[in-house]
């Protein structure tokens, strides 16, 4: 990433309320990250959130859907987080770019018919990226990828080229995954988890009838970072993340 958009401290600051500081000041420049958890834990408005935070600070963001159309996942947005009131402003300046829904078409399309492969996935995002000089990125989700080209070592194989292509071209990047299970209890390391340079989890633990989230970082290469499970809750103001001052 370009030194003029670093934060002071070599990072870069995620700008949800509570995350930084489990995160020791946020993102180490250029680290990948896995953001996993279960549906509905927030995977998307959390990463989301980040890119708006990151667009307003002067940092051209792309969030990259490979699986709702981009109309859906704009308007979700704006509905889950009234308070943000310049997201269309970010957009339209470029500064905040939602892409990807063609490259999601073609990889459904194309992988039906064999003409479109994993090195023309890494060229469509690799094009949105370069289009709009984006320095923070977000991919919706790794799902799809391994669901379209998948047996486990080709897809291993995969994202390693996945992550040296996004190393190549100095981004910091979230990769959303999903995981069959919400628990604490029941976290299981996928391959990705050791892939990338980061791994957050978002947990959903049933107490007393109630879901409960909390956040988890599981690995942030580069980095100390809590090792305590934050709750979180989400807001019409965004994510906030209660952090215990411990690291
Ligand atoms: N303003 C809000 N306040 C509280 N909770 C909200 C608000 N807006 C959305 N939510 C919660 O966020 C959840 C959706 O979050 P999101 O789409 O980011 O989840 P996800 O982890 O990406 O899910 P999936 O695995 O289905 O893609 C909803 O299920 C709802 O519980
Ligand atoms: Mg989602």
């Amino acid at each position: 990433m370009a030194d003029e958009n670093a934060a002071d401290n070599g990072r870069v600051a995620t700008g949800i309320d509570g995350l930084d500081s489990v995160l020791d000041g946020g993102i180490p420049l250029g680290n990948q990250v896995v953001v996993a958890g279960g549906p509905g834990a927030g995977k998307t408005l959390l990463c989301l959130e980040i890119m708006y935070n990151n667009a307003k600070k002067g940092i051209n963001s792309a969030y990259i859907t490979l699986e709702e159309q981009e109309s859906v996942v704009i308007n979700n947005f704006k509905r889950a987080f009234p308070a943000f009131s310049d997201i269309d402003g970010l957009i339209s300046s470029g500064a905040l770019v939602i892409g990807g829904e063609d490259v999601a078409t073609r990889i459904q399309i194309g992988s039906d018919s064999e003409t479109y492969s994993f090195g023309n996935v890494i060229s469509g995002i690799e094009n949105i990226i370069r289009a709009n000089n984006a320095k923070c990125v977000v991919i919706d989700s790794l799902s799809l990828i391994k669901l379209m080209f998948g047996s486990q070592s080709l897809y291993r194989k995969y994202m390693l080229a996945l992550s040296l292509n996004l190393r190549k071209l100095g981004v910091n990047s979230f990769l959303t995954m999903e995981l069959p299970y919400t628990n604490t209890s029941d976290m299981v390391f996928s391959p990705e988890f050791f892939i990338f340079d980061g791994t957050i989890v978002m947990y959903q633990n049933v107490e007393e009838n109630k879901r409960v989230f909390s956040i988890e970082v599981v690995k942030m290469r580069g980095s100390k970072h809590s090792l305590s499970l934050a709750p979180y809750e989400i807001t019409n103001k965004g994510f906030k993340v209660f952090s215990i001052n411990e690291i």
